[in-house]
C-alpha cells in the first residue's frame, strides 16, 4: 500500500446549453443537461497525502488561491465525507489541498464545476495509488464523473472534453443520471471549433446560490413543464450537433437560457439574476444577427453574464462586434475569450 504521495489535476469549467435545474434524490438531475467543456477557465488542484495511523476521519488543510477560505472548506469537507463512503481508506489519510482558478473569483464564472471535478479526479487517483488499482481510462473517467456529481452536478460534465451529456436520455445509449458521458463522436466537426466569449456584465456575488435555486424548483408551479422541456431539448440539441444544424442549435440554446431565467422569475420567492446591461446586450446581438445573418447564439448561466457561442468561420466578425459594440456594456470592459476544450489533464503524480 502506498502511504504518501502527490497528485495534481487541471480540470476545466463547462457551459451548459441544456440546463440542469432542479434535483431528485441525492444529487440526481430532474432532466438531462448538455454542455460544452471550456479551455481557459479551469481549476488546478494539488493534493499531498500521507497515511496517519491514529486518524478516524479524513483530515485536510485547504488553500484556495494561496489563502484560507472558510465557505469553500465546508463544501470540501462535506464532499470528502461523501467520497469516503466509497473509499473508506480516505479516512486514514491527511490531505493537504491547494487549489487555484485560472479565472478571477470576481469574474462571475461558476467555479464549482471545475473545482469539484478537479478534486474528484485527485481523490480517485489517490484511491487507485493507495490501493494499487489499475483502471482503464474509460472506467476511470466514468467513476470520476460519478464522484464529481456527488460534489456538484455540473462538475460531472467537466470530466470530459468536447460536448457532454449528463442524465438519462431516451435514444442515447449509455446515458445516465449517475454520471456524464462524452458526446464527441456524435458531434459534427464544426462544433469542435466553437468559441465561448464570456461577456462579464457583473462580477458581484449572486443573490442566490445554485443549491438554493435548485431547491426552489420543488415548489415551482412550472416544474413538470421544465422537466419535459429539458428532456425534449436535450434530444433535439444532440440531433442538431450531429447534423450540424446551427440554426436549430441556436434556437434551442437561447430558449433554454430564457426558460432557466423564467424558472427564477416563477420560483417562490422569485429572483432576478439578469441586469439591465444583460438585456441591452441581448437586444444588440439580435439586431446584429438580423442585419448580418451570421449563425451565432448565446446563453446565460445562473447569473447576468452572457456566453456568446460561435464557430471559427465567423470569429473575426464576432471579435470586431464584441470590441466595437459590446465591451462598453461589460463591467470595466471585461470579457473572457474561451473555446471548446479537451478536458482534464493530469499534471503531477508521484
Ligand atoms: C444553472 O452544478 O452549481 O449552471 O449540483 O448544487 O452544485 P449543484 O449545482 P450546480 O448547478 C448548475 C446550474 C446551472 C446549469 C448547469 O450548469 O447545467
Amino acid at each position: 500500500m502506498v502511504r504518501s504521495g502527490k497528485i495534481a489535476w487541471r480540470s476545466p469549467s463547462n457551459i451548459a446549453l441544456v440546463k440542469y435545474w432542479g434535483k431528485k434524490g441525492f444529487q440526481l438531475p430532474l432532466n438531462p443537461s448538455v454542455s460544452m467543456t471550456l479551455t481557459n477557465c479551469y481549476t488546478e488542484t494539488t493534493i499531498e497525502f500521507n497515511h496517519k495511523n491514529n486518524l478516524k476521519n479524513p483530515a485536510f488543510s485547504l488553500l484556495f488561491q494561496g489563502k484560507k477560505n472558510v465557505p469553500f472548506e465546508s463544501k470540501i469537507r462535506s464532499f470528502i465525507e461523501v467520497v469516503s463512503k466509497e473509499f473508506p481508506a480516505l479516512s486514514t489519510l491527511n490531505l493537504d489541498i491547494s487549489t487555484h482558478n485560472s479565472f478571477p473569483h470576481s469574474a462571475g464564472i461558476a467555479s464549482s464545476a471545475s473545482s469539484l471535478s478537479a478534486l474528484a479526479l485527485c481523490l480517485l487517483s489517490i484511491k487507485n495509488k493507495v490501493l494499487g488499482i489499475n483502471m482503464n481510462e474509460e472506467d476511470f473517467l466514468k467513476k470520476a464523473s460519478y464522484l464529481a456529481r456527488l460534489g456538484s452536478g455540473s462538475a460531472s460534465r467537466s470530466v470530459y472534453g468536447g460536448w457532454v451529456l449528463w442524465g438519462e436520455t431516451s435514444g442515447i445509449e449509455g446515458s445516465s443520471d449517475d454520471y456524464a458521458i462524452p458526446l464527441s463522436n456524435q458531434v459534427d466537426e464544426k462544433f469542435n471549433s466553437y468559441y465561448d466569449s464570456i461577456l462579464i456584465v457583473s462580477s458581484g456575488e449572486k443573490a442566490i446560490s445554485s443549491s438554493q435555486g435548485h431547491e426552489l424548483m420543488e415548489s415551482n408551479p412550472y416544474k413538470e413543464s421544465r422537466v419535459n422541456t429539458g428532456r425534449f431539448n436535450a434530444i433535439n440539441l444532440i440531433d442538431a450537433l450531429k447534423c450540424c444544424n446551427e440554426k436549430v442549435f441556436g434556437e434551442i440554446v437561447e430558449y433554454e437560457a430564457a426558460n432557466l431565467h423564467a424558472m427564477f422569475l416563477t420560483s417562490h420567492p422569485s429572483f432576478i439574476l439578469i441586469k439591465p446591461e444583460t438585456l441591452q446586450i441581448i437586444n444588440k446581438l439580435k439586431q446584429f444577427r438580423d442585419e448580418t445573418k451570421l449563425e451565432f447564439t448565446f446563453t446565460l448561466d445562473a447569473g447576468p453574464n452572457i456566453h456568446l457561442l460561435y464557430s471559427e468561420d465567423i470569429r473575426d466578425k464576432m471579435l470586431l462586434f464584441i470590441n466595437t459594440d459590446l465591451t462598453a456594456l461589460c463591467e470595466d470592459g471585461k470579457w473572457i475569450d474561451d473555446k471548446v476544450g479537451m478536458g482534464p489533464i493530469l499534471i503531477d503524480s508521484n
